[in-house]
């Protein structure tokens, strides 16, 4: 068996969720979900990122102490990664001993190595982003951007890493493992960073300015900067079960340029660690084209959403709608064009057809395919076709495509069932007819569970319904799932299941056309 170890970012926890966090952390579970299927070991650690001049702010704003603050956010986050049906194995946060101790201890290690000093700086330090900022970063008037917030200048002794010293093999490393980053532009996107001489990463705030954090081992007048204790939940979550290195820390874009391209490749490597195999970067929830945060307090959330339309509905949509790497906009009226027209109007529309013709004509227990004849060959075709190509989209994270030919067969389905009309031969007495009306059952009741066994991953409560009202319970290697077959013959289906009521007449818009 194959281990697979993949990762989220671990969230901030100083606002509410949205659907960017909810996204990524969807995105995962599909991934690992998947990898489950096909049969690997999978690991799947998410989490929050609790330390930082923010948190401690924010506690003080509500007038309690941090540690209550990070306790009720993250309690946030992981109600809804699991009311969203996230799969995580492991849950960690920061503020955890167990992280907290890796962390010292590598600081030790990195220190006692001389890979990190201390030097005094004085430099311009935006409190908001929790960093010191470079000449580079001022707009052309001299002014500093908005997302800094207040600059100031400051001095103090400070501790820092050794960056610059690796910056070398980095390159090297990226050069000989092209495939590091996926999408494969992000990769070029760092190489052109790398182009620049690195400074090296300063890693300590004094504690006078900031005292939520991780001291410093070797001093315990200083805490930890938040990437450097952040990025180590990767691997202190894993440090006793030798998971290490990761398959894939998945990531926005936002925090791939420098933390985890630079600085995580980079800490390993100081401490003999290997870097994990694959970065995986997607792209953006925008609204009105600006990225979804909770800053600009336009932020969609998830669970206002869910409570409306399902969970799968949700994660359907999600991964349908998102080429994995690029941007998409998020608005309420393209979620409704999915829900209307492919899940409400195809495959709820192919369920409820199933179940109610099996009833009316077969009392309620699916018969075997007598018959083959062109519209059945030509479902059959389409299948064979759909699952081979289905299974490489996957694994290059194509979802969205792959969701799209899983819908082509479903529409596909219900195009047989309107050549067929069952309806008609159920009027019928004559033994031919009797023949073909079974032979449309069984089809499109074999086409319907072949299509939720292939989407399984992205709405697995969905699948797992539809397998019950067809009377089936799956067997447990997914592969074997996927051929066309006679397992349902003599299966006692259910009357009805409503799966994707309808929003309200006033919301619903014009289906679109697969
Ligand atoms: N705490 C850091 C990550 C540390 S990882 C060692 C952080 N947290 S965050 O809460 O700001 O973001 C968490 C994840 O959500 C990031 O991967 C980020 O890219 C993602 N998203 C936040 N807003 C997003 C969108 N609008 N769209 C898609 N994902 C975005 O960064």
């Amino acid at each position: 068996m194959k281990s697979f170890y993949i990762t989220t970012a671990i969230d901030y926890v100083n606002g509410s969720p949205h659907i960017g966090h909810a996204y990524e952390k969807v995105l995962t579970d599909v991934i690992a979900r998947f990898r489950r299927q096909l049969g690997d070991q999978v690991h799947f650690l998410t989490g929050t990122d609790e330390h930082g001049q923010k948190v401690q702010a924010s506690a003080k704003q509500r007038g309690i102490e941090p540690q209550q603050f990070v306790d009720e956010t993250s309690a946030e986050f992981r109600a809804l990664y699991d009311r969203l049906n996230v799969s995580y194995d492991d849950f960690i946060r920061t503020t955890e001993p167990r992280h907290k101790q890796v962390v010292r201890d590598i600081l030790q290690r990195l220190f006692a190595a001389g890979e990190i000093y201390q030097a005094e700086y004085r430099g311009f330090y935006s409190t908001r982003q929790e960093q010191f900022l470079q000449s580079k970063d001022r707009l052309p008037d001299g002014s500093w951007p908005e997302l800094f917030g207040e600059v100031a200048e400051i001095v103090e002794a400070n501790y820092f890493f050794r960056l610059k010293k690796h910056q070398d093999w980095l390159i090297e490393f990226l050069t000989e493992n092209d495939d590091f980053i996926f999408p494969h532009f992000r990769q070029k996107q760092v190489m052109e960073f790398l182009k620049e001489p690195l400074n090296d990463l300063c890693i300590s705030r004094p504690k006078a300015r900031l005292e939520w954090g991780i001291p410093l081992p070797f001093d315990e007048n200083y805490v930890t900067y938040v990437w450097f204790d952040a990025l180590l939940n990767y691997y202190s979550a894993v440090v006793d079960q030798g998971r290490w290195p990761a398959d894939y820390n998945l990531i926005g874009k936002d925090i791939l340029v420098p933390p985890h391209a630079v600085y995580w490749p980079i800490m390993l490597k100081a401490c003999g660690l290997p870097p994990p195999k694959h970065l995986l970067v997607h792209g953006w929830w925008l609204q009105s084209g600006a990225k979804m945060s909770k800053s600009t307090g336009a932020a969609v959330n998830p669970l206002t959403l869910v409570e409306e339309f399902g969970v799968d509905a949700f994660r359907y949509f999600l991964i349908r709608e998102m080429n994995v790497g690029q941007d998409s906009e998020f608005t309420r009226e393209q979620f409704l064009v999915r829900y209307n027209s492919e899940l409400a109007n195809n495959l709820g529309n192919l369920v409820n057809r199933t179940l109610n013709m099996t009833t009316r004509f077969a009392s309620g227990v699916l018969p075997a395919a007598e018959v083959s004849e062109d519209p059945e060959r030509e479902l059959h075709d389409l299948w064979t076709r759909t699952r081979d190509e289905f299974i490489p989209l996957c694994e290059g994270f194509q979802f969205h495509t792959a969701l799209e030919r899983m819908m082509v067969f479903v529409t596909a389905t219900n195009t047989y069932i309107q050549r067929r009309e069952p309806w008609k031969l159920g009027k019928s007495a004559e033994a031919k007819d009797q023949a073909l009306l079974r032979t449309s059952l069984a089809t499109m009741a074999e086409a319907l569970r072949l299509a939720v066994a292939l989407s399984q991953h992205v709405t697995p409560a969905t699948t797992a319904r539809i397998n019950a009202v067809l009377g089936y319970t799956p067997g447990a290697d997914w592969r074997a799932e996927l051929t066309w077959g006679a397992k349902l013959n003599g299966a006692k289906v259910a009357e009805a299941l409503v799966l994707f009521p309808r929003p309200a007449p006033a919301e619903k818009t014009p289906a679109k056309v697969l």
